[in-house]
């Protein structure tokens, strides 16, 4: 018997390829966290620094549910890679949280569409709608400090 064929086996590759999205949304959240930190103490002003913490915070929300969800899953804690560094300067941090964003919005859709969980998909589609308000935030704040 070919066990590639095998109904329970192409479950359990689905069901791994479907933990491994999640494990790599938790470790995006992960450096968003690092990354919100640096870029919220180089805000010119205090209502930026605000909004900036503001946004972190969610992330903050997302990967604490991402991580349960994880976990629940898979009866382990997920792995954490070592976050990705961020730009120096503010502008260039602000362009980079704002490419991230509107990739994770894209990404998130992804995993909502693939699972077949209510919750799972509720989880995700609030996370991505999330996602697109801070990209809309950092494009004012780069329209704004381009100068
Ligand atoms: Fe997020
Ligand atoms: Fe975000």
């Amino acid at each position: 018997m070919d066990t590639n064929n095998d109904p329970s086996t192409r479950l359990y590759r689905q069901v791994d390829k479907f933990v491994q999205k999640i494990e790599k949304a938790i470790n995006g959240q992960y450096s968003a966290i690092q990354c919100y930190a640096k870029l919220a103490n180089m805000a010119p002003t205090k209502k930026e620094k605000a909004k900036i913490l503001e946004i972190r915070s969610d992330e903050v929300r997302h990967y604490q549910r991402f991580t349960q969800l994880y976990i629940h899953l898979t009866g382990k804690q997920p792995s954490l890679k070592k976050p990705e560094e961020c730009p120096n300067t503010y502008v260039e941090g602000l362009k980079y949280a704002l490419e991230d964003e509107q990739n994770t919005v894209d990404f998130y859709l992804d995993i909502m569409e693939k699972s077949m969980d209510p919750y799972i998909k509720e989880v995700f589609r609030r996370a991505a709608a999330d996602e697109q308000n801070h990209a809309v935030w950092f494009l004012y704040f780069l329209v704004t400090n381009k100068g």
